[in-house]
């Protein structure tokens, strides 16, 4: 019998994306078995979506929902994306915004808002779910208004849930008065063995207690977060939930990712012909970017967020050294406005050598996955990271510190075996990542042979959902 699986997210590819998680929700599910399994997925309608997908989408049916004492509209919109049915739910009071995220005392309503009316579309759309995944803390009280829900209405008894944690330190905390207001749930849903966790309502926490099955994703952060240094105050909660927590690493789409087909860059390329072909990428960009053009110049990229989490403190404090050798750097994020100004200072400092592209690019990241000669994500934890995943599809060595899903999925060169895909250091320690860079550096230069054999294998390492997605229909099944 076909499965029905529904996904609930706060951001998706290609509507709407902020970062990794809108890459899962939106590519994951065109990978699972079409005669098994039918995923559709539901996000906010935001303003801000991409122009060329609002006029795709269909008005299907309107409802009001209880919000407590408020009453809300909530329209349901369709569009069909190659093969994948997605649901938008429309309310302009919450969702005419000009970026998915603000601040808390918002996005917290819209979230409640946002988690019951994914469940109260259901019935009025005809699709009971076998299982609904819910994902990161915006989701969170999915599973915890379902378990409510079923107590009263027999059309969502029988239906499971899987919460998946894409980063832990973020989780939706608010003070309990203002949740008892926003959140229609009986007051003991509001205790501390469910929604409370030091005292206030917390999101995240729902999700993980309520859930059958939590999933992080990758199998290392799975065991960091079960420590105080990751576990980001629920490491206890994590703990217990060990019986019931498993890690799954992410994918990355390979039709979107692909070098031999990628509209975006200049020189398409594969894992035959990347010797010759690759740098002209890098040229092209050099000649884009006003940097020195030499296409035998090492450069380094960086795509991100430019946030405490991904470890940019590190590459702060050893920039001017850094910059001392003979390599490109070529950064493009936004974020903190303490790196967006440190970046663009050495952009300025060592121009021709430094771009610092302070925005959101899709095809400017693709240039860069492509272009590069090796991409330097030293984050201080980092829950799976796509962005290296990307340039191991793009033949650009990671150099990573060993944490989470880098530590998964990035094997660091072996000299002697001349094994491995990228560079890796252990410690958060700005010393340690500069001379990671530098011996990086040094194969670049002064052994050629054994960084393009390096390159061969991480063009050849799989990524693609082919793995995950099998893992996901397993935990499906267990439900
Ligand atoms: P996170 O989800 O923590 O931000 P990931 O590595 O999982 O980190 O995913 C980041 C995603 O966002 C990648 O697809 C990356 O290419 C993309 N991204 C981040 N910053 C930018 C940017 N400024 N322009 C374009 N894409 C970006
Ligand atoms: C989060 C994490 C990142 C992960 C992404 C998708 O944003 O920070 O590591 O790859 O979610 O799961």
């Amino acid at each position: 019998m076909m499965k029905k699986i529904l996904f609930v997210a706060s951001e998706v590819v290609p509507f709407v994306k902020t970062g990794g998680l809108a890459d899962v929700a939106g590519s994951l599910p065109k990978y699972f078995d079409k005669e098994k399994y039918d995923v559709r997925v539901v996000l906010p309608k935001y303003a801000c979506m991409k122009e060329a997908f609002k006029k795709d989408l269909k008005y299907k049916l309107h409802f009001y929902m209880d919000m407590n004492w408020r009453n809300q509209y909530v329209g349901i919109f369709e569009t069909v994306y190659e093969g994948v049915t997605f649901y938008f739910i429309d309310n302009e009071y919450y969702f005419n915004v000009s970026a998915p995220y603000s601040d808390i005392v918002n996005d917290a309503e819209k979230f409640v808002y946002f988690s019951k009316a994914s469940l109260c579309m259901l019935p009025q759309i005809g699709f009971k779910p076998d299982v609904i995944h819910c994902h990161d803390w915006q989701t969170g009280l999915v599973p915890a208004f379902l378990d409510h829900f079923r107590k009263n209405d027999e059309f969502y008894q029988g239906i499971k849930t899987v919460f998946t944690i894409h980063n832990l330190r973020f989780q939706g905390i608010i003070d309990k008065n203002r949740a008892r207001d926003i959140i229609s749930l009986p007051e003991y849903y509001f205790e501390g063995q469910y929604l409370e966790a030091y005292g206030c309502v917390n999101f995240l926490k729902g999700g993980i207690v309520f859930a059958d099955k939590v999933t992080t994703v990758s199998n290392t952060y799975a065991e960091e977060i079960k420590t105080k240094f990751y576990g980001e105050g629920l490491e206890a909660l994590m703990n217990q939930k060990a019986g019931d927590l498993v890690g799954i690493v992410n994918g990355i789409d390979y039709t979107d990712f692909n070098p031999e087909t990628d509209p975006h860059i200049v020189k398409n390329f594969n894992v035959d012909n990347f010797r010759k072909e690759k740098k002209k990428n890098k040229k092209a960009l050099q000649e884009e970017l006003g940097l020195e053009v030499d296409p035998n110049k090492m450069m380094i990229g960086i795509v991100s967020r430019l946030t405490d989490q991904k470890g940019f403190d590190l590459v702060n404090h050893v920039m001017d050294e850094l910059c001392q050798d003979n390599i490109q750097i070529v950064i493009l994020g936004t974020g903190d406005k303490k790196y967006e100004n440190s970046f663009l200072h050495y952009a300025w400092k060592y121009s021709g050598k430094v771009a610092a592209l302070i925005y959101y690019s899709e095809p400017m990241s693709h240039k860069i996955y492509a272009s590069c000669d090796a991409f330097l994500m030293p984050s201080l934890f980092e829950p799976c990271g796509l962005s290296q995943l990307m340039s191991l599809r793009y033949g650009t060595l990671p150099i990573v510190r060993e944490t989470g899903g880098l530590k998964d999925t990035v094997e660091a060169y072996n000299e002697y075996e001349k094994t491995g895909t990228g560079f890796s250091f252990a410690n958060y320690n700005a010393h340690e990542m500069m001379h990671t860079v530098r011996y990086a550096e040094q194969i670049f230069y002064d052994k050629k042979r054994d960084w393009n054999k390096i390159v061969e294998h991480a063009m050849k390492k799989d990524f693609s959902w082919a793995n995950s997605a099998r893992l996901y229909e397993e935990l499906y099944e267990t439900l």
